[in-house]
This record gives structure tokens, sequence and C-alpha cells, in this order.
């Protein structure tokens, strides 16, 4: 299933294009494949070129490694995330290497190389599903994540499955709804907070 952005302006295909289903289908990625989901993330733009972002990956051939991530997502995430052949963890790193101080911009550069990845994801014919609902001091015990290092996020990869591989209920519903933003005069503004620019 696939379910296009209905984009106001041209956009490049892979942004019309990636979306965050729930639905995957029982088929592993390939490695070279994951490997440029990761090329992608790595090349992302971050402050000082500090590259915060950190990945922990498992994939579903290593049943205990991956058993153990998902033992870290909520219940809620657990229920649709089981069905992705690949997890992964997301960390930011809390420092600037350079001088100490606290990168108030961390999360930030997570989250643009996350989306680097999504968008090489969707090149691929792969979906990701990006998540806050993970267990964090879990996160933080079972793998060990050091000082300086905050665990923030999880994604579910793999390739588009049925919607009705989903529970019936609100998880196949969202599946299907039609896709939804801000209006332009809700998040760009010009000459003060809340004014909408004339541009659109
Ligand atoms: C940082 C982040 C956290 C999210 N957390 C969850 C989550 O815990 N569970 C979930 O089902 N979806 C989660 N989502 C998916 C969003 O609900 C989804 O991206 C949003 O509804 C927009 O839909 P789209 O990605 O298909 O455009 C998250 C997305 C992001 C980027």
């Amino acid at each position: 299933m696939n379910n296009p952005a209905p984009t106001q302006y041209p956009v490049i295909e892979v942004i019309k294009h990636r979306w965050s289903p729930r639905a995957f289908a029982d088929k592993a990625v390939e490695p070279d494949k994951l490997r440029s989901l990761f090329e992608a993330a790595r090349w992302a733009a971050s402050s000082y070129n500090e590259q915060p972002w950190r990945y922990i990956i498992a994939t579903k051939d290593y049943d205990a490694a991956y058993q153990k991530m998902l033992g870290c997502l909520v219940d809620a995430n657990q229920a649709w995330a089981k069905a992705a052949p690949v997890l992964a963890l997301t960390a930011i790193s809390t420092q600037f290497k350079k001088n100490g101080k606290d990168n108030r911009v961390a999360l930030h550069d997570l989250g643009a190389a996350s989306a680097h990845l999504a968008l090489e994801a969707t090149r691929l014919g792969l979906i990701i599903h990006q998540m806050a609902g993970v267990e964090l001091e879990k996160v933080k015990q079972q793998y060990g994540i050091p000082e300086g290092y905050e665990p923030q996020t999880a994604i579910a990869i793999g390739y588009p499955g049925e919607a009705e591989s989903l529970p019936e209920g609100w998880m196949r519903d969202a599946e299907m709804a039609d896709r939804g933003r801000l209006g332009f005069d809700e998040f760009v503004f010009a000459e003060g907070w809340g004014k909408a620019s004339g541009l659109f």
C-alpha cells in the first residue's frame, strides 16, 4: 500500500511517497540496503559536524537480539512493530566533543539524520516508522548507554505490507486514513508570530 502526500507544491518524489505505515511485509531487508540507510543518515548536516546521532540495530534473523530490542518498545508499539524485520534504537551525544558544552541541537541533528534515513528508505522501496514510545530506562540498562549519551527513539524498518495484516480498529483505520498537515499559514510566518506569510 502507499499513501502519497497530497502536496500543494512540487517536491522531490521521495518526500511525496515517504510515510509511516504500521503494516510490514514478512520479508528481510538486504544488508546492502541497510548500509545505504545509514550512509544517508551519516551525511546529514549537524552543528559543528559533531554528528551526535547514534543507532543500535537488530534484525529478525538474530532472534535474541531482536526480542531484546522489541522488549524496549512500549506495548502499543510492540503490537505492530513486531512484524518489522529490522528495528533500531537512537541516541544522542549530549555534549560537544570540541568543548564539553551542552549540545542543545543534538536532538535536532538526530532528527535530520533520521529524516535522511527515511527518505533513502523510500527511494529503496522500504518503509520506516519512527517511535517516541520507547522505555528509555530499559534501553539505558540493557544496552549500557554510557554517560554523555541519551537514548531517544526507535525505528521500525522493512518492506510495506498489507493493511489487512493489522488488527481491526484504530491501527488499520490509521493506515487507510487521509494524511493531513498544518496549513502554511499555521507554520510559516512573516512580520510577527502567527502572521501568515504572503508567499502562499
Ligand atoms: C519522533 C517521532 C516519534 C513517533 N512516535 C510514534 C510512536 O511512538 N508510535 C507510533 O505509532 N507512531 C509514532 N510516530 C509516527 C507519527 O505518528 C507519524 O510520523 C505522523 O503521524 C505523520 O505521519 P507520516 O509519517 O505518515 O507522514 C512518530 C514519529 C516521529 C517522527
